[in-house]
């Protein structure tokens, strides 16, 4: 018999931490349905606390799912914890996550507490929780760094405080499995009343060890694997979801242990992720990247002709990888649309659909074959974008081999709340015509913000596929990263400007509201 480990995903929480992956409030519920679907047992939607932003995402997530638990992360502080429990205790299953660093470097130097003080905030902060939830996780930061025997004491009075899943993160990616593993088995042996918490486990990747680590404390006793998808998140970012999910999955008989991920929603997950903050997923990424299914070697091939456990220890298809299907073409109607977006998780209002099922009529015209990709990226760019302050109404572009320089004229948008949209056109030279729509939608906006990376791929295979551009920028330490998608990568690349602009605004309007944090 296999025991259960339970998954905590913060793809929407520590994954959103990381560099360019800010989610808006669409986005972060499409994402929520999707990890719904994919079966995690409990979201971590945010840190309310953070912002007014954060706090109506979390809200909001805790509001559009039903099957899986939904965790606010708070710190060790009433107010927090308050407006955490605000923003999750419609969710069908609330859970307050709250967090006090344990080491002494983080004590000394970021809390500027005594051990003894931090001892009491984490008792007075679970026993605050456990008032309002009887579901109540907390989080030892910076534990593999702590003193184990302290940190035994203040797990042991977080469990007799009221926390039902006592967490030793990792936080800064410096242990290593062995060391790991003795750790949690040590907790698990001497703090007094353990058997009545679940251990999780949340382990960050600075050593590229994330997910050996995570695996080891599994074997170890722990019970509960925080990840995220694609491995996201704060710096080197955390363990990924798909590659501890499908190592225990593959290794059964190893580890003895089973999830309740519906793996074939994987590869689902990593696309929408990917789409939605625009980067790809890169081609050597374990489980989910273009490379990980492809054997280009002859001998490999021969292999896999005679017998595809060869070199195959699973199949694309357990992961959800099933080739391409084509979607919808010319002369498909809106029930088929429906039938597709139903099947990939989006759930769209009437007004949605119609939005969107215009723009696929438009891009059937040009394009032969529709795909899930393709309607996935309509969707992000005709129903989440639709109430963005900037918006591309029309370009043209002139570009050629010397002699006139390329330039190029624009047409956007401008929504203020409150008043009509205001509509403002320009023309400027470039040294190519990607630098020319860029320097139009900057003199537009009176935005320059520095340029980081350029990207572009194309969101299917065929001379005909739409491109997808990604963007980063960075304006005074604040980085944004768009995506645009369009048949034509110029048009695109317009897109995923604007659409970095778009973000690095409410980015700014976000810090300016909350500054601490
Ligand atoms: O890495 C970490 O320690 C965290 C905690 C807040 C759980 O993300
Ligand atoms: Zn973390």
């Amino acid at each position: 018999m296999s025991e259960r480990v339970f998954i905590f995903d913060t793809t929407l929480r520590d994954g959103e931490q990381s560099p360019g992956a800010t989610m808006n409030l669409d986005e972060k519920i499409s994402m929520a349905r999707q990890l719904e679907l994919l079966g995690v047992d409990i979201i971590e939607a945010g840190f309310p606390a953070a912002s007014r932003g954060d706090f109506e995402a979390v809200r909001a997530i805790a509001g559009s799912v039903k099957e899986v638990q939904v965790a606010g992360l708070c710190r060790s502080v009433t107010r927090d914890i308050d407006l955490a429990w605000e923003a999750i205790k419609d969710a069908a299953e609330p859970r307050i996550h709250t967090f006090i660093a344990t080491s002494d470097i983080h004590m000394r130097h970021k809390l500027n507490k005594t051990p003894e003080q931090v001892l009491e905030m984490a008792e007075a902060a679970v026993r605050h929780a456990a008032a309002l939830t009887s579901n109540v996780e907390f989080s030892a930061e910076d534990a593999s760094r702590s003193d184990w025997a302290f940190l035994a004491r203040v797990v042991e009075r977080a469990i007799a405080a009221g926390a039902t899943t006592v967490n030793i993160p990792d936080t800064v990616g410096y242990a290593q499995p062995q060391e790991y593993a003795e750790l949690i088995g040590y907790l698990m042996a001497n703090a007094a009343g353990s058997h009545k918490a679940v251990f999780s486990v949340h382990c960050h990747n600075d050593l590229g060890l994330a997910l050996a680590n995570s695996l080891a404390a599994l074997v170890a006793g722990a019970r509960q694997a925080e990840v995220t998808v694609s491995g996201i998140g704060e710096r080197a970012g955390n363990a990924a979801l798909e590659e501890l999910v499908m190592a225990l999955a593959t290794r059964k008989e190893y580890y003895g242990l089973e999830t309740g991920v519906n793996t074939e929603q994987i590869y689902p997950a990593c696309r929408r992720l990917s789409q939605i903050i625009g980067q790809p997923i890169p081609p050597y990424k374990a489980i989910v990247g273009t490379n990980a299914f492809a054997h280009e070697s002859g001998i490999h091939q021969d292999g896999m002709l005679k017998n595809r456990l060869t070199y195959e220890i699973m199949t694309p298809e357990s992961i959800g990888r099933k080739g391409t299907d084509i979607v919808i073409g010319k002369h498909s109607g809106s029930h088929a649309l429906k039938a597709k977006l139903r099947e990939l998780g989006y759930q769209l209002d009437d007004e949605q659909l119609a939005l969107l099922f215009k723009a696929v009529k438009e891009l059937a015209d040009k394009k032969e074959q529709i795909f899930d990709e393709d309607v996935e990226a309509l969707v992000l760019e005709k129903v989440y974008r639709r109430l963005d302050r900037y918006r591309l109404v029309d370009m043209s572009v002139f570009s050629g081999t010397g002699g006139v320089p390329p330039h190029a004229a624009v047409v956007m948008e401008f929504m203020a709340e409150g008043a009509a949209a205001e509509q403002r056109r320009h023309s400027a030279f470039g040294e190519g015509p990607v630098d020319a729509v860029f320097t139009c939608i900057s003199e537009l906006t009176g935005l320059a913000p520095r340029l980081l990376r350029y990207q572009v791929n194309a969101v299917t295979g065929g001379t005909d596929a739409q491109g997808a551009v990604t963007v980063r920028i960075e304006d005074a330490g604040t980085i944004s990263v768009g995506r645009g998608t369009n048949e034509d990568i110029i048009v695109a690349s317009a897109m995923a400007y604007i659409n970095a602009l778009n973000r690095l605004e409410k980015l700014k309007e976000e810090k300016r509201e909350c500054p601490t944090l």
